[in-house]
């Protein structure tokens, strides 16, 4: 007989939470008159600020304007050249659909400058894409401003930073909308596949084997520059700036596996290595990120689910995924897709086992999806709140590298209770800390 876990708060996970959001958004935006908690009228569409203007902030931030009404209205980064570049793309974005540009008030640079974007009356909604060490800090700030939050993954990079974003969720629950980036639950195919495997097709999940390898990640440093400023650029080699790759990048595997137990581990036993990642420019060697996990987690019910990632630099093997073996079938999705329920059992007279199609696997389609959902939450004024289901499943990454560095067993409890808590301690002023852009 399988345990049901409790979650951390001792109610159900969030399947519940993953039902309303989900059902929502396959509803289309619904506009009701009202204004919301914090005065947004439902009617007008939502100014966005960026706190973290790379890679995923101008790609989620496009996602936004793509698929809902959104418009960015304000941009923040610790460095000024990421603010320029992103104010290019979202202004020529703006342009296309007839928008005016962003307002050169609204353009921060400087680390301690998220605090006066939060504070901008043309923003609704923020956008956290900075570095994960930063995110608790970063949420607190913009849902104390009353402003809806999209906090990308993973919600902390220590066990006090996530607590910190539970402790968050309950204190703002209902006031706003909190979404955490775990996009692959609003994914098509992998939403048929848990479904059909909550309602029993595949019997109780007894084991599971999943992965995560891909390429090494490209240098941000240019020559000359300082080395906290590399290191900054650099962060997502540096383990406490990042958490480790299991916990910044591999956290979108651990999640499906929680989402099909409706769990999460009660321990973990595991090692790491940096085969052949020896040196990154500007971060020191003691804090360079692995490039690979192996790991086992144990789940109630004593399910077992193997765990293995690398980042290698080679242009080698790239792929994700999850299979989960249960009583009755197996299930087999994958990164690339489709994402498929094969069953094992035959019937009598049957050759082959019967294998269905759950739907492609896109995660690009996934995220405009989770986006609409968001939206309509604000202007319904059902606000969701994602925190707990993002600190639970970040806390799970957190298991897997805590009992990797230790070298043992170690038990979600422990985990818990051992007040984990990164302090870099770095100077960050001394790259500026905060004004508006000065546009050239
Ligand atoms: N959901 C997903 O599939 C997905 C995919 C990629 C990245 N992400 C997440 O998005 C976040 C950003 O990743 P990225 O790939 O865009 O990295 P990036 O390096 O391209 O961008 C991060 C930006 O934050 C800025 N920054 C650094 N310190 C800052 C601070 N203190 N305050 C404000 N800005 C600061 C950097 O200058 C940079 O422009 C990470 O949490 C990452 O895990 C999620």
């Amino acid at each position: 007989m399988k345990v049901q876990s409790k979650s951390i708060f001792g109610k159900s996970l969030s399947r519940r939470n993953f039902l309303r959001t989900t059902t929502a958004a396959g509803a289309g935006l619904l506009i009701v008159p009202a204004a919301t908690a914090f005065g947004y009228k439902a009617n007008s569409s939502l100014g966005l600020g960026i706190i973290g203007c790379g890679g995923r902030g101008n790609y989620d931030g496009g996602e936004f304007v793509a698929n809902t009404d959104v418009r960015v209205t304000a941009l923040m980064d610790i460095f000024e050249d990421k603010v320029l570049a992103a104010r290019a793309n979202f202004d020529k974005k703006a342009e296309e659909k007839g928008h005016g540009k962003i307002a050169e008030t609204n353009l921060f640079k400087g680390h301690k400058s998220y605090e006066k974007l939060v504070q901008s009356k043309d923003v609704d909604l923020v956008l956290v894409t900075s570095p994960p060490y930063f995110h608790p800090d970063h949420l607190e700030a913009a849902v104390s401003a009353g402003k809806h939050v999209y906090l990308e993954k993973p919600v902390a990079t220590d066990v006090t930073g996530c607590l910190k974003v539970m402790n968050i969720g309950k204190k703002y629950n209902g006031k706003v909308s909190m979404h955490v980036g775990l996009q692959k639950r609003y994914d098509v195919g992998y939403r048929g596949m848990i479904e059909r495997i909550h309602a029993g097709e595949i019997g109780d999940i007894v084991l599971g084997q999943t992965f995560y390898y891909t390429n090494d990640l490209g240098r941000q440093n240019k020559p000359g520059m300082i080395d906290l400023e590399a290191r900054i650029r650099n962060w997502v080699f540096d383990r406490a700036l990042s958490g480790d790759i299991l916990v910044e990048q591999n956290i979108h595997i651990l999640d499906i596996v929680n989402w099909a137990l409706k769990s999460h581990p009660i321990k973990a036993t595991g090692t790491n290595g940096r085969a052949l990642r020896k040196q990154v420019d500007g971060v020191p060697a003691d804090y360079l990120c692995s490039d690979h996990f192996i790991l086992t987690y144990t789940y109630p019910g004593d399910v077992h689910i193997s765990f293995n990632s690398n980042q290698f630099k080679n242009k080698g093997y790239r792929q994700s995924g999850e299979r989960f073996f249960g009583t009755k079938g197996a299930s087999d999705s994958l990164q690339s897709g489709p994402a498929t329920i094969s069953y094992n059992q035959v019937a009598e007279g049957q050759k082959t086992a019967d294998k269905i199609d759950c739907g492609k696997v896109d995660l690009h389609a996934a995220v405009g999806t989770k986006m609409k959902a968001l939206v309509e939450s604000i202007k319904t004024g059902k606000f969701d709140n994602q925190c707990e289901h993002g600190a639970e499943t970040t806390l799970t990454t957190i298991l897997g590298r805590m009992a990797a560095y230790e070298g043992h067993e170690v038990s979600w409890d422990k985990m818990m209770k051992s007040n984990e808590k990164w302090n870099l301690k770095l100077n960050l002023d001394s790259l500026g800390a905060g004004s508006t852009v000065t546009m050239r």
